[in-house]
C-alpha cells in the first residue's frame, strides 16, 4: 500500500517530464534537461564514484552491477563503462520505458519495472556492486528496511553495495511519534503539495544506527558510511558502503 503512491507519483512524472523528476533543478523543469548534459552527470558521478572506491581500496569484480531505483537509467548507463552487465530496476513503468528509449549500451544495460517491497525477481547473491542514490529517501521506511536487506541478500561473496538515504531522528516503532511520521509524510505532506501544484513526492529518512542494525542482521559487514549533502534541516544525506563477507 505504501509503494502505491510512489509508484503513481513516478508514473505520472516519468511520462511528463522525467529527467527533471531525476534532478529537479527548477531552470530545467518542462522538459528543459539537454540530454547530454544531464547523462554526462551521471557519469561524472559514476565516475567519482569508481574512483573513490578504488582510492579506498575497495576492491570486487566488475562483471554485474545493480543500479536500484535507476529513473531513466542516468546512472545505469554509467555504470556500463565499468561492469560488463548492469541491470536498472524501478518502481515505474514509465521511467522504464524512458531509459530504455535513452539507452545507448543495448544488452550491456537491462531495465525492469519492479513493483513489489522487495527485490524477488533476482536470485541470491548474482551481483558484483550495487548502487543506489537519491531513492531510497522517496520510498516509506517500512519499504526501504526490506530493499536494505535485499541489497546484501543479492552480493556475490565480496561484492560491494553503496546506497544512500538520509538519516533523521530514531523513530520507536509502534509509538506516537511512528504514527506522526506516517501521516506527516504520507497523506500531510501530499495534500499540501497537490494544494500548491506541485509533484507529490514523498521525502523520508532513516535513523543510522537502525541502518547498521538492519544491514548486520542481513549479514553484510557495513565498511563504512559517511555523511555527503543535505536534504532537509535535521536530516542529512548519508552513504553506506557494505560489503557481503565471503570469497578470497
Ligand atoms: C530521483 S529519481 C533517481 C533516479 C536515479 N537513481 C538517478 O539518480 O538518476 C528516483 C527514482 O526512484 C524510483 N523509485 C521510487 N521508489 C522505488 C521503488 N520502491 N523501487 C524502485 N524504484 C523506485 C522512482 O520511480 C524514480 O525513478
Amino acid at each position: 500500500m505504501a509503494l502505491k503512491h510512489v509508484q503513481k507519483t513516478y508514473d505520472a512524472l516519468g511520462a511528463s517530464d522525467p529527467l527533471w523528476a531525476v534532478l529537479s533543478f527548477p531552470e530545467a523543469r518542462n522538459n528543459r534537461w539537454d540530454p547530454d548534459v544531464f547523462f554526462a552527470r551521471g557519469r561524472k558521478e559514476i565516475d567519482d564514484v569508481m574512483a573513490g572506491l578504488s582510492r579506498r581500496g575497495v576492491a570486487f569484480n566488475h562483471d554485474r552491477a545493480l543500479d536500484f531505483g535507476c529513473g531513466v537509467g542516468r546512472l545505469s548507463q554509467a555504470l556500463a563503462s565499468h561492469f560488463a552487465r548492469v541491470d536498472g530496476v524501478d518502481i515505474s513503468a514509465s521511467m522504464i520505458e524512458a531509459a530504455r528509449g535513452y539507452n545507448r549500451c543495448g544488452e550491456a544495460c537491462r531495465y525492469h519495472v519492479n513493483t513489489e517491497p522487495d527485490l524477488g525477481l533476482f536470485d541470491d547473491a548474482v551481483f558484483d556492486f550495487i548502487y543506489s542514490n537519491i531513492t531510497l529517501q522517496h520510498i516509506p521506511p517500512e519499504a526501504s528496511e526490506t530493499y536494505i536487506g535485499e541489497f546484501v541478500r543479492l552480493l556475490r561473496p565480496s561484492g560491494v553495495a553503496l546506497f544512500q538515504v538520509p538519516d533523521g531522528p530514531a523513530i520507536r516503532p509502534g509509538s506516537l511519534a511512528a504514527a506522526w511520521y506516517r501521516f506527516r509524510s504520507g497523506p500531510l505532506r501530499r495534500g499540501w503539495k497537490r494544494m500548491r501544484g506541485k509533484p507529490t513526492v514523498e521525502i523520508h529518512w532513516i535513523n543510522a544506527r537502525r541502518v547498521r542494525t538492519l544491514l548486520e542482521r542481513a549479514g553484510g559487514e557495513l565498511l563504512d558510511s559517511w555523511q555527503e549533502g543535505s536534504v532537509r534541516r535535521r536530516r542529512v544525506s548519508r552513504f553506506y558502503l557494505v560489503r557481503q563477507p565471503g570469497g578470497s
